[in-house]
């Protein structure tokens, strides 16, 4: 391997990523002989093939999975050296790669936008999927720092909270049971409920909130998305349990509300994590900082959605039928 070129490492990584000569070229600005040239010699190195084709798609072998794990050991280790020399110079610049479980859509986007307007020079990617595909994408090291609902016990990381994540019933406006208070958990399992696909998070915590009272929920439907969910709700389709930030976007159409059960909400936090022994990134360190100023401003935007949602609610609701 010391006679491979750092550029022949690049072609690969890209390749790996993009499962794809083609784009990887493109990404790279070569030809794709030059790309195919690279990992030609590459593979001569190594002594093993590095991808296999099947059909129209390339994946990586057993030596190619290896070596894309050094190859982003090797990468971080670059980046890191150049974020710290753009430290010494007094400039924050490099990459954020952030990781979030489906639900905290509703508030990183906005996150990473204030952050950016503090650190212009950032580059930021963001990757949206459940918390099972998060804790694989942790335990693989792939990307900076990892959002998610509960710190992860499959995983040796390091963990902490930044931010409330309350888990609600929510119900259409004209539900009978809107204008009820304090419904009990065992008359909510007699409603239809949606549940989150498995795999995710919110499904976990609502699951076991039931099923810790003895009470087993009456599933009518799994959909993968909070946004499905909630136009299921308010199709009429049955209730859910659902973080209080994923009204954010409710807001101006106001057809959900949040019902008024015993035990609810559930209260979870929102955590910020990433591999233990891990060397964050300068970025990665200052949107760590970040992260804890700007948790303050969205409580205050959390709560301010559940208070809109209720206060819109038609005085004789629970006269209209579901
Ligand atoms: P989810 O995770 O979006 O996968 O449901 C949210 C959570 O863990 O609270």
């Amino acid at each position: 391997m010391r006679h491979s070129t750092l550029r022949q490492l690049e072609v690969f990584e890209a390749i790996a990523r993009l499962g794809s000569f083609t784009r990887a070229a493109e990404e790279l600005f070569l030809t794709q002989p030059t790309v195919s040239m690279q990992i030609k010699k590459l593979t001569t190195e190594v002594g093993l093939p590095l991808f296999e084709q099947v059909g129209k798609k390339i994946y990586l072998t057993d030596a190619g999975r290896e070596l894309h794990k050094t190859c982003q050991g090797i990468f971080d280790h670059f980046a890191h050296f150049e974020m710290a020399v753009a430290n010494m110079k007094g400039l924050k610049t490099g990459k954020l790669r952030l990781a979030v479980v489906s639900t905290a859509k509703y508030f990183a986007p906005q996150l990473l936008g204030m952050f950016c307007r503090q650190y212009p020079g950032v580059d930021v990617s963001l990757k949206v999927t459940n918390r099972e595909r998060v804790l694989e994408r942790l335990a693989d090291n792939q990307d900076d720092l990892y959002i998610l609902g509960q710190p992860p016990k499959e995983v040796n990381a390091v963990a902490q909270t930044f931010l409330e994540n309350p888990l609600v019933v929510l119900a259409p406006i004209y539900h009978p049971l809107v204008n009820e208070k304090l419904i009990t958990p065992k008359r909510i399992v007699e409603e239809p409920f949606l549940s989150r696909e498995f795999g995710s998070g919110t499904r976990i915590a609502s699951e076991r909130f039931f099923s810790e009272r003895g009470l087993k929920l009456k599933i009518r439907m799994e959909l993968g998305s909070n946004e499905a969910i909630k136009q299921a709700i308010i199709g009429g389709l049955g209730i859910s349990v659902l973080s209080q930030h994923t009204l954010a976007l409710d807001v101006p159409m106001r057809q959900l509300a949040v019902l008024d059960v015993e035990g609810f909400p559930i209260n979870r936090q929102w955590y910020y994590a990433y591999p233990s022994g891990k060397q964050l990134s300068i970025v990665a360190q200052a949107f760590v900082g970040y992260l804890q100023q700007a948790a303050e401003y969205l409580d205050q935007m959390s709560s301010q959605y559940a208070n809109i949602t209720n206060s819109q609610l038609p005085p004789n609701s629970n006269n209209k039928k579901c």
